[in-house]
């Protein structure tokens, strides 16, 4: 079976597919977009997380096929300048990713492009979330190295960027 996906606002083909193929792994293995990662394959860590017309998925829980009529938003999206909202230049970081760098909230990164599409996810529908806000948005999200403090750290000083200060 063949079929589009439109991902970041870019339409890729999908030839020859196995309908049971979640979107998680026609993104990383069929398309050669690694960004969204596999840490249980089951719904329960979110480093697969991508938006889906808007909402926000875990990508292994999803089949392709399913999301072929659907608006794909992935880390690639966020990064590359492809379906970005701020109109930053191609290859420039997010104000979340380089605040994740600022605030030295990576370690090992296996979780962190699935937490920075949830931040952005938060951020967009919640711009001045509180902290506890932003615990349970994330809260779907593990991460075995942090301890979250940093992360949580990152957040807000995105908020405070956006809301004009310089953040930490
Ligand atoms: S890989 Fe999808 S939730 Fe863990
Ligand atoms: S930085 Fe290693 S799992 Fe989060």
């Amino acid at each position: 079976m063949a079929y589009d996906l439109t991902i970041n606002d870019r339409t890729h083909s999908v030839p020859s597919a196995w309908l049971g193929e979640s979107l998680l792994y026609v993104l990383r293995e069929r398309l050669g977009m690694p960004g969204s990662k596999n840490a249980c394959d089951q719904g329960e860590c979110g480093s697969c997380s991508v938006q889906l017309d808007g909402q926000l998925v875990c990508s292994c829980c999803v089949l392709a096929a399913d999301a072929a009529d659907g608006d794909i938003r992935t880390v690639e999206g966020v990064a590359s300048g492809s379906g970005r909202r701020d109109g930053a230049p191609e290859g420039e970081l997010s104000d979340v990713q380089q605040a994740f760098l600022d605030e030295g909230a990576v370690q090992c990164g296996f979780c962190i492009p699935g937490l920075i599409v949830s931040v952005h996810d938060l951020l967009d529908r919640v711009p001045d979330a509180d902290e506890l806000t932003v615990r349970e948005a994330i809260s779907g999200n593990l991460c075995r190295c942090t301890g979250y403090g940093r992360i949580l750290e990152a957040v807000a000083t995105v908020q405070s960027r956006r809301a004009g200060g310089g953040g930490s």
